[in-house]
């Protein structure tokens, strides 16, 4: 029999397959492609204390091997979210946790204290590295103090399990991922998109509303690899690794690299089933080298 099953601080994980926040919406979108609740978790878009339309128009954009988004945290505030979102996610028999942004201390504090009355959400998934707003995000994440004081501020306002999501627009990740887990993380969860930039040629123009957005997809791959395995030595809580995993060898070379957990993002994209077949392609891999339990991969890469 091959054990799948992981922990995260509180947070009981039937496996280690989840999903990245605003790739997935709410779950409810993919419910005709994949049964949600086989899913070790899933990450719901970010919500705000009020509601944001987001960035102008275009915000995506193609490149090779990824994809720039410049959305802007669109999403119609947690008011709304706990009246009408979160009593449709109830039903699903999955860990449903919430990322959590905003433009300021005050504001993440007071979504946290909402959604931390919300039986059925175990945790949260603290966004401090959004590269596309003006204010708040990524500015919290780029510095350790700054990302100290939102930890610690949240900590003392929500319970259970919270995790927060690093950015890789960084120099050294491992000082950010001591200091939120020093302000009382329970687990990081890396790497959020990286800066990046696309240009059209013939217009002169950049492609995006907002000049520069958040890179996703393989082209981030082996910089995720890199930042997940050097924050996994750095720090005594769980790493849920993310950043263009789009198949099982993907997930387990996160997994070999350090990560407790996995989250698939850009993927679900191009293959709105892909997280399934990742569960299963993870179970043939123990099988197939007769490892009983999937912890014993964790942080098993040889050197
Ligand atoms: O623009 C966005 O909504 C992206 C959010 C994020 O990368 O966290």
């Amino acid at each position: 029999m091959i054990d799948l099953a992981v922990k995260i601080d509180n947070l009981q994980l039937k496996n280690p397959v989840m999903t990245a926040s605003g790739t997935f919406g709410y779950g409810l979108e993919f419910d005709d492609f994949l049964d949600v609740s086989q899913l070790g978790g899933i990450v719901v878009k970010a919500t705000t204390s009020k509601h944001r339309e987001g960035n102008r128009y275009p915000r995506l954009a193609e490149t090779n091997m990824g994809m720039l988004n410049s959305v802007g945290l669109q999403n119609k505030g947690v008011d709304y979210f706990v009246k009408e979102t979160y009593p449709k996610l109830t039903k699903y028999n999955t860990n449903v946790i919430v990322n959590v942004s905003d433009s300021t201390i005050e504001g993440y504090v007071e979504v946290a204290e909402k959604i931390n009355e919300l039986e059925r959400i175990p945790g949260i998934e603290l966004n401090i590295s959004c590269p596309n707003v003006k204010e708040g995000g990524m500015a919290f994440g780029t510095s350790s103090q700054m990302a100290a004081s939102v930890v610690k501020a949240v900590r003392k306002a929500y319970k259970k399990t919270l995790i927060v999501k690093l950015s890789p627009n960084v120099t050294n990740i491992t000082e950010i991922a001591k200091a939120v887990e020093d302000a009382g993380a329970d687990s990081v969860s890396l790497i959020n998109t990286l800066l990046g930039m696309a240009i059209d040629a013939e217009k002169r123009r950049p492609v995006l509303s907002t000049v520069t957005g958040g890179l996703s997809g393989p082209a981030v791959k082996p910089i995720a690899l890199r930042m997940v395995y050097q924050v996994s030595k750095a720090v005594k809580i769980p790493v849920i690794g993310l950043g263009g995993i789009s198949s099982a060898t993907d997930a387990i070379e996160f997994i070999l690299a350090g990560a407790t957990a996995i989250q698939v993002g850009t993927a679900n994209f191009i293959d709105p089933a892909v997280t399934i077949k990742i569960i299963n392609g993870i179970a043939d891999y123990l099988q197939r080298h007769q490892i009983e339990n999937i912890t014993n991969l964790i942080g098993a890469l040889e050197i």
